[in-house]
């Protein structure tokens, strides 16, 4: 993934600081107007960490459905405690995962990462 998120950026393997900038954009959620955070129960065991990854998912198509696009944003949790400061959870609440809501500019040229073709992650059985 990150192979093909920064070769799609032009982005050498070996580039520390180009990648650090990129990756600072996550804290500025890509320029979108909304942030997302989604916290589970700390009880929750590890089949139900699926069901959340549905959930968003999920939320995500909504947004489409919208004409909203979105990012999913593991990196906050990375930054839960900052984040917590700001969102006050109960203290059985854990970040899972943020996202940036918005409405994607006409105007940018971001390349698209490019998707690895259905044989590559697919397997038919005949
Ligand atoms: C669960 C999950 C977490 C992700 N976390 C991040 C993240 O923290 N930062 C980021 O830039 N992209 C992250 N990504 C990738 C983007 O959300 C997005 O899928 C990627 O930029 C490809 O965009 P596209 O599907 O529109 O091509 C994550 C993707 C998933 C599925």
């Amino acid at each position: 993934m990150g192979a093909r998120r920064y070769g799609a950026l032009g982005i050498a393997a070996d580039d520390a600081q180009a990648r650090a900038r990129v990756r600072a954009e996550n804290w500025n959620c890509f320029g979108a107007s909304t942030a997302l955070f989604c916290y589970l129960d700390r009880d929750m065991s590890t089949p139900q960490w699926a069901d959340s990854g549905m959930f968003l998912q999920t939320v995500m198509l909504l947004l489409r459905a919208e004409g909203l696009h979105s990012c999913t944003q593991i990196a906050w949790a990375e930054y839960h405690h900052t984040v917590n400061e700001l969102i006050s959870p109960p203290n059985e609440r854990m970040l899972f995962c943020g996202m940036s809501v918005g409405y994607a500019n006409p105007a940018s040229t971001h390349p698209s990462i490019p998707r690895a073709p259905l044989t590559e992650t697919v397997t038919f059985l005949e």
